[in-house]
């Protein structure tokens, strides 16, 4: 038997050193923008969120990390429109001493747990219109059989061994930790107890016979993996920190617990005595949902994107791939990071009572408004705060003011009394400029608008590419501000549908302010569905005319023909985005809290 601790490895087994190179290298999809054409079997794209633990009910930070899962997946379904082409997996965690503990807290069977919790965040998530083709349960049959499967395989090739695992282990956190990252805080009896340093949970000095996969030999393919993928983690901070992770000593993973202990997760198999580890168990929830041990998952696995909190990084970036090239398989294609929210400067838990109710958010700003909200603030590289009136300030100015605004300007009756994509003119709206005539009315500015919204696909395209759907989001809002100070340089509303000479003009600011809407609306669609669908439906704009592919922006100004000119417009269906009333009794409470 070996003796291994958390903090220290006393002995290193002796086996083969493993190299990357004895791993099927990934085969990435072309992450080129706006491609269409890729081929069925490189168009495909697997986005996954984490599973969440069912010990308590879902807050904004859950929510933000499916929201973000669901919006990169959405602008890849608009690139790549095919439905078979894109699969999006989320789901609950339900094995564990955490969840064991919570459901004998609760005075609950830990299934009784799982089923209420689970379903809470179904229905939230289905409520928020996260468009997941999959929601896995940690319990459920197909589940067990791929972990026991995974298990079967590194066993089989000689990666886990029985040793005496001790340290201290964090249930809130399901990890061992080393001393570093422990404490001691004084309890209320007036002993001082260790607790995570990070956390602030609880920790219990822990020694017994374990399962231990050999992770420290992992640690030169994970740096192969890593050095020769830069973009394997993102945003790049992240990726640098695993590196630097990996410079320290990668010390064997206890990967079971004693099921007299846990009882609560998937038996070790061949050995009851004994329960899977619940981070090996939830990880593997990423290859059931693609069919694993099924062959149908290898054509899935390689397109692979996980989307992660910084908090589960090392789980993700070191553990799960050093499982993965351990199972003969390659590390996951993409891992994107994001960081989290606070609530008006403190960490939301349920102790300090500042957990922010995700439905509450729902209902009071809609779906689409509270949506916006977190993906146009939350900014991957660092934490967010979150507070009532920074909501209300930004999407009264940016969705109900200058986006909204922007509609009726150009569709209302008094301005636009044919309801039709008026005619471009192209001896007003030469597409040379610096022409001078007397019929030429643009003006630089106006160039500039149209030269910034015709680049605004790709700048978005790649921005979610980076995993900086915040900065994807500001590009769309910059034209939208843009667009409005073209409608008022121009003010259609001083010209004369009657006059031979206004009537040109006009009609081109409206075709040119009808054209950028469209690419605005077009662009939404994976952060504010419902509210880009009410758009792009008043413009006219048919479902088959909302993928990327379709979008080409202002052809008449280009030279080719435009299928929305003459069209008739949507039908009226009332403010895009009303104003969010301040004077709101929950509004009013807020502020006084
Ligand atoms: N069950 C594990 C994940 C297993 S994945 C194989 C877990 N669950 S969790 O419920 O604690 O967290 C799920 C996700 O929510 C993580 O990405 C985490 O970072 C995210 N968030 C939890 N609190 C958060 C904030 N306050 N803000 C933003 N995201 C947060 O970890």
């Amino acid at each position: 038997m070996v003796q291994i601790s958390a903090l220290r490895l006393l002995r290193r087994p002796g086996t083969r050193g493993v190299s990357l190179l004895e791993y099927s290298t990934p085969r990435h999809y072309s992450s080129s923008p706006l491609r269409a054409r890729d081929d069925a079997r490189d168009a495909r794209a697997f986005f996954t969120t984490p599973i969440f633990y069912v010990n308590a009910a879902p807050h904004i930070g859950h929510l933000y990390s499916a929201l973000l899962a669901d919006a990169l997946c959405r602008h890849r379904r608009l690139r790549v429109p095919s439905a078979s082409a894109t699969r999006f997996s989320t789901g609950t965690d339900e094995h564990g001493l955490k969840i064991q503990q919570a459901a004998a807290a609760a005075g609950l069977a830990p299934t009784e747990l799982c089923d209420r919790v689970s379903a809470q965040f179904q229905q939230l998530f289905r409520e928020a219109g996260i468009s997941s083709t999959d929601f896995i349960r940690t319990t459920e049959v197909r589940h067990r059989i791929a972990v026991q499967h995974f298990w079967g395989l590194l066993k089989a090739r000689g990666l886990l061994y029985k040793g005496l695992y001790e340290g201290w282990y964090c249930a809130s956190e399901e990890c061992f930790l080393p001393e570093a990252k422990v404490t001691r805080q004084p309890s209320s009896s007036g002993n001082s107890c260790p607790v995570s340093l990070e956390s602030g949970h609880p920790v219990v000095w822990t020694k017994e016979e374990n399962y231990i996969f050999r992770l420290s030999q992992f640690r030169e393919p994970l740096q192969q993996w890593l050095r020769g993928d830069p973009q394997a983690i993102t945003p790049e901070p992240f990726h640098h920190a695993v590196l630097q992770w990996l410079e320290e000593e990668l010390p064997d993973l206890s990967v079971s617990r004693r099921s007299s202990h846990l009882h609560w997760g998937i038996p070790v198999p061949g050995d009851d005595s004994q329960t899977i580890y619940v981070w090996l168990d939830a990880l593997v929830n990423y290859l059931t949902v693609i069919g694993y041990p099924n062959a149908e998952f290898k054509s899935w696995w390689p397109t692979t994107s996980h989307i992660i909190g910084k908090d589960i990084l090392k789980f993700h970036a070191i553990y799960w791939p050093a499982l993965l090239l351990g199972a003969g398989m390659s590390p996951p294609h993409r891992i994107y990071v994001h960081s989290h929210w606070t609530v008006c400067g403190q960490k939301m838990s349920k102790s300090l009572g500042n957990v922010v109710d995700p439905r509450t958010c729902l209902d009071r700003y809609t779906v689409d408004g509270f949506r916006y909200f977190l993906l146009r603030q939350g900014v991957p590289n660092w934490d967010c705060d979150y507070y009532d009136e920074k909501v209300v300030k930004l999407l009264d100015s940016e969705l109900a003011d200058a986006l909204g605004g922007l509609l009726n300007r150009c569709t209302a009756n008094r301005i636009n009394p044919s309801g039709t994509y008026p005619v471009f003119c192209t001896t007003c709206f030469p597409s040379e400029p610096g022409l001078v005539g007397p019929s030429v009315r643009a003006q630089a500015e106006d160039y500039a608008l149209v030269s910034a919204v015709a680049t605004l696909p790709k700048q978005v395209a790649d921005h979610y590419d980076n995993f900086q759907i915040y900065k994807a989001l500001e590009a769309v809002s910059s034209c939208v501000r843009q667009t409005n100070g073209f409608v008022q340089r121009h003010a259609p509303w001083k010209l004369n549908w009657e006059s031979p000479v206004d009537a040109p003009w006009l009609g081109t600011v409206l075709h040119v302010a009808l054209e950028c809407l469209r690419v605005f609306g077009t662009l939404l669609q994976p952060v504010t569905p419902s509210l880009a669908d009410k758009l792009l439906s008043r413009l006219g704009v048919s479902a088959t005319e909302r993928g990327l592919g379709e979008l080409c922006f202002l052809p008449r100004f280009y030279g080719h023909p435009c299928p929305f000119e003459g069209r008739r417009l949507g039908p009226e269906t009332g403010l895009l985005f009303p104003r969010l009333d301040q004077s709101r009794a929950w509004l009013v409470k807020a502020h006084r809290t």
